[in-house]
């Protein structure tokens, strides 16, 4: 099991993060090697089908850290942090020991916000920033930091995470060029996702690399299987043998 102290190991060797929702899918990315499973709260867009990260809060989150962690036992779960609860430091703590309890093992949280990330790691969990686009606030899904202007905000952020005790922070959809100067800039490392080659580790959501959806997948992301045509053939042929009566046996 990865615990925080050994994250700067990925400043010399790639972090492969992925998102997972559900016991059977855990097993499967604990079964491949994955370093860390996010459980995030794009599970409202992808589990869930609703249009917004916001319409997920604790009590639904529970369900899945509960079912990832029963799944992947000997993986190091991560589980993003709902919209609104981590408004205070004080609603931060409560609400990640009740995800510890249930079986994360740190959490992410979206956003500069240094005085949760500081009770967080001072009351003994990890935590793990996220800048760039902010999916829970995002006014646009555009490239953030696409002006240069955005840039000195963003890497101070950055560094404001590393020295709140922040063990790894995620980029989202960020201008290559700066994900590069704060992955170099950083000790902690950085894992990005639409943020080009040069920081420290990737994450991807399930749905899209696993090829799961029906429209393909964003231009930063890359389905490496095909679950959704291998299920949709399985679906026809068990609903064609039942049908021609060629199931049961
Ligand atoms: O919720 C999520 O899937 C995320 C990733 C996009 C990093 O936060």
């Amino acid at each position: 099991m990865l615990t925080p102290d050994e994250f700067p190991q990925f400043k010399s060797r790639p972090l492969v993060m992925a998102t997972g929702y559900d016991y059977c899918f855990a097993g499967i990315l604990e079964d491949a090697g994955v370093d860390i499973i996010l459980v995030g709260d794009s599970l409202a867009n992808v589990m869930l089908g609703l249009p917004s990260t916001r319409a997920v809060n604790m009590d639904i989150m529970s369900l899945f850290v509960a079912a990832v962690a029963r799944g992947a036992a000997h993986t190091h779960i991560t589980a993003d942090m709902p919209y609104g609860s981590d408004a205070t430091p004080e609603s931060a703590v409560s609400n990640a020991q009740r995800f510890l309890t249930l079986g994360a093992h740190s959490v992410k949280l979206e956003g500069a916000k240094v005085e949760q990330v500081k009770a967080l790691v001072s009351a003994g969990i990890p935590v793990i920033g996220h800048l760039g686009l902010l999916p829970q606030t995002a006014q646009s899904f555009k490239q953030v930091g696409a002006g240069e202007a955005e840039w000195e905000n963003l890497m101070q952020a950055a560094l404001e995470l590393q020295r709140a005790g922040a063990c790894a922070v995620v980029l989202e959809h960020m201008h290559f060029e700066l994900a590069a100067r704060i992955t170099a800039t950083l000790r902690i490392p950085t894992i990005g996702i639409g943020a080009g080659k040069n920081v420290d580790g990737q994450v991807l959501v399930l749905h899209d690399f696993m090829g799961l959806n029906q429209k393909p997948p964003p231009p930063f992301a890359r389905a490496f299987a095909s679950l959704r045509q291998a299920g949709l053939d399985g679906a026809r042929d068990y609903c064609a043998a039942v049908r021609a009566g060629l199931f049961p046996d």
